[in-house]
């Protein structure tokens, strides 16, 4: 295989005709718009943030929940109105809501291209076919494709930190989930062409490196002809940690029932794998967890934090939970609400389950917990996760992290901030160092977000 050495930022050519990109949902899709920014250059655009100017405008999706659809909705209101002030732009609907609703996005919504996630290569041809009266679309889900070949074109400001897939699509089928009908079926990415775009990335400056994928303890690599040199995901993280102990290495998501002793023990070896694991539980009740398709139960959850932390002392722990799924009593939110407690997550993200049609629980149980009882239920989540998260950043009042720094704060120019290895965020005065370079910190005081440090006295 050979692999393409271009450049990996947006080229700024004027002359040529822009593409403006609009990005929805998941880290995975942010760097599916960096592929297509990379196939697009290659058909002779270039990258542009003026949607005034623009001949192609796209919108890439995201369908996990109907309020993500509904805000897309809204853009795409907003981009038919380009389309009154210029007859000629070209509006795309890529990604998950395109691969879901397929030619449905195409009656009176004046889009003009409808792409899904596995068919990027094809989108200038299909741009190049499009007349007035004749859209295109390309929704065919493919078992091979990974975009192995193709180096995509960072669009991050700070030139720190980038994202890797490592595989694509999901074969878990979760009831509530759309992903594996908007992303098809799983497949994993060839190991070198994985360590090629790491190396590439830190060639060019590039300190951090998260390799994604729906369900990343699940990645393997098959060589046909040598089974010696399969390659699991534990194998394949201690690749990267292998380039240089200056690139630190992260990854998501992990499956609570997937993630394996070997991939624990891999990230204690290497100080250079950040000790955080993203772990989402969805639910403390084993009944829920069940009808979830989860393939885990509550104890066998609590049994891997209890590994994690014991091999790893300090590992930062985050999650996903989901409020009011199908048949949801008060105890089985109790038992979220206590499981929430055992763990201590340092963070989380927290969802009202929200029905997606043509999905297991969709087709199979009624939505039956009411809107008001999802929210109530989900905002007890919120105040004992935010009380949690306080709590945790308070134990580390006294420590010293080190911290890669990505830039000024948002708030005050004469503060850095940056992550420490737990994935905390990390504010300091500082202004002699500068993003990209590591630095020592010590936490004086915290926020329920924020660690709030000052150098650390060498
Ligand atoms: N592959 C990852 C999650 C991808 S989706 C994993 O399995 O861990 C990110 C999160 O969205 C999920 O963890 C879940 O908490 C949430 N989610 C997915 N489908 C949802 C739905 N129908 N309603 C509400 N939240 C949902
Ligand atoms: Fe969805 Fe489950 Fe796959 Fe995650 S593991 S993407 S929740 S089906
Ligand atoms: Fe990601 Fe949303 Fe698709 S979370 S996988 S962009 S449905």
């Amino acid at each position: 295989m050979s692999f393409d050495k271009k450049n990996i930022r947006p080229v700024t050519d004027p002359s040529r005709p822009g593409i403006y990109i609009e990005t929805y949902g998941c880290q995975m899709n942010i760097n599916d718009s960096e592929v297509i920014l990379s196939i697009m250059e290659d058909a002779g655009y270039a990258l542009t943030d003026d949607i005034d100017k623009a001949s192609v405008i796209i919108a890439n999706t995201c369908s996990i929940r109907d309020n993500a659809e509904q805000r897309i909705w809204g853009r795409i209101e907003q981009f038919r109105l380009q389309k009154r002030k210029r007859e000629n732009v070209i509006i795309g609907i890529v990604g998950c809501m395109a691969e879901r609703l397929k030619d449905k996005l195409l009656d009176g919504y004046e889009v003009d291209l409808v792409a899904g996630p596995d068919s990027y290569r094809t989108l200038p041809e299909l741009i190049r076919n499009i007349r007035p009266d004749k859209p295109q679309i390309n929704t065919l889900l493919s078992h091979e494709e990974t975009y192995s070949d193709i180096t995509p074109v960072r669009m991050d400001k700070n030139g720190i930190s980038a994202f890797i897939s490592i595989m694509r699509g999901c074969n878990n089928v979760c009831s509530y989930c759309v992903v594996p009908y908007t992303r098809g079926a799983e497949r994993s990415r060839n190991p070198f062409s994985i360590l090629n775009e790491a190396e590439n990335l830190f060639d060019n400056g590039y300190k951090e490196i998260c390799l994604l994928g729906q369900n990343v303890d699940s990645y393997f690599w098959k060589d046909g002809e040598n089974p010696e040199k399969n390659v699991n995901f534990s194998q394949l993280l201690e690749m990267i940690a292998k380039i240089s102990p200056d690139l630190r290495v992260r990854f998501s998501t992990s499956h609570p029932k997937d993630i394996s002793d070997e991939v624990i023990y891999t990230m204690a070896l290497y100080d250079n794998i950040c000790k955080h694991i993203h772990l989402p539980v969805q639910s403390g009740s084993n009944a829920m967890l069940e009808k979830m398709r989860r393939k885990y139960t509550r104890e066998w959850y609590l049994e891997r934090v209890r590994k994690i932390r014991s091999v790893i002392p300090g590992c930062g722990l985050t999650t996903d939970i989901i409020a009011g799924f199908c048949g949801e009593t008060e105890q089985d939110h109790k038992d979220t609400l206590s499981l929430m407690e055992e763990v201590m997550f340092d963070s989380a993200f927290m969802f009202q389950y929200s029905e997606r049609p043509g999905t297991l629980a969709a087709r199979n149980f009624p939505d039956d917990v009411p809107s008001e009882v999802k929210t109530e239920r989900l905002n007890e989540i919120i105040a004992l996760q935010n009380r949690m998260s306080l709590e945790s950043n308070r134990r580390d009042i006294g420590k010293t992290f080190k911290v890669l720094v990505e830039g000024p704060s948002r708030k005050n120019p004469e503060e850095l901030c940056g992550r420490a290895s737990n994935n905390k965020m990390c504010v300091f005065p500082d202004t002699i160092h500068s993003a990209g370079e590591y630095v020592d910190v010590k936490v004086i005081s915290c926020t329920s977000a924020t660690l709030i440090c000052e150098l650390a006295r060498p």
